[in-house]
């Protein structure tokens, strides 16, 4: 029997939390109860969690917050995109600072890393994350070979745009070294479009993603429907794809 998909909603799921990404149906079956039918499983399936989303525009989010309880609303996520200009004077060298690839020896310790700034253990998705071939990943460690921040890129489903996340690190500068030396290890051919999230507050993470090439672009509104996850926002510089837990 040949199957075909409809739609889809994707979940991430922890033992109290939750996040919703990739909610969509086809064009031209949408408007038939499908999205709903969708949406109700997904819910069953995360239960009594507190889900995160992020809503595609301001209608999808009224209907998330009014209807389905996502009143817990942070500011909006700000989407820096376009082409990558690593020519200016980005940080190239940190003295006591070493860039190595994510690797089977420091893995461990990076997802430990990950979860003092996001406060979730995302073990699964690191390790599937940095194993995936085309992915970059770069590790700053210091002499001890504690680890100081890390960076990851990926492809994502929309036409060759490469997300930078997370981008994780204990200083602008440190910060700034990753995402450049990162962003170098991509070809040139997937350097075109690249895109960095962060909260619209955030000034150090636009300043840096500005200092990549990229410009300020779409805003999105999102909600949790039990509390705001306590994060260390003072290390993060670019927030992780709803594949990757919005925070
Ligand atoms: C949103 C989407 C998945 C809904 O799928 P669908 O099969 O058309 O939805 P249904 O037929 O079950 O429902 C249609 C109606 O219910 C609303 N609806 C859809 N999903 C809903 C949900 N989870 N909760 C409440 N209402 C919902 C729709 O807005 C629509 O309302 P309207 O007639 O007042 O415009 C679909 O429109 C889609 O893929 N849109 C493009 C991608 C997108 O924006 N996804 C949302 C990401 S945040």
């Amino acid at each position: 029997m040949k199957y075909e998909s409809y739609g889809k909603v994707q979940v991430n799921v922890s033992e109290d939390f939750a996040v919703i990404g990739g909610y969509c149906v086809k064009p031209e079956y949408q408007g038939h109860g499908i999205g709903n039918n969708i949406w109700n499983s997904g819910m069953a399936h995360m239960g009594d969690r507190n889900i995160g989303l992020i809503a595609a525009n301001m209608k999808m989010f009224e209907i998330y917050r009014d209807r389905h309880h996502f009143k817990c609303i942070r500011e909006p996520v700000l989407y820096m995109r376009g082409q990558l200009a690593l020519d200016r004077d980005l940080i190239d060298h940190i003295k006591g600072v070493s860039l190595v690839a994510m690797n089977e020896d420091n893995v461990r310790d990076v997802i430990e890393y990950d979860q003092q700034v996001c406060g979730l253990d995302r073990s699964v998705m690191i390790e599937g994350f940095y194993k995936t071939a085309d992915n970059v990943s770069l590790v700053a460690i210091n002499d001890r070979n504690q680890v100081l921040g890390y960076c990851l890129i990926m492809e994502t489903c929309y036409q060759g745009l490469q997300l930078v996340a997370p981008l994780y690190a204990d200083n602008c500068q440190i910060a700034e070294l990753l995402g450049h030396k990162c962003c170098l290890l991509l070809p040139l051919s997937k350097r075109n479009d690249v895109i960095i999230k962060c909260w619209k507050s955030d000034h150090k993470a636009i300043q840096l993603a500005k200092k990549l090439g990229l410009s300020e672009g779409i805003e999105q509104m999102g909600g949790y429907t039990k509390v705001i996850p306590q994060t260390n926002v003072g290390k993060m510089y670019s927030l992780g794809s709803t594949m990757f837990y919005v925070l």
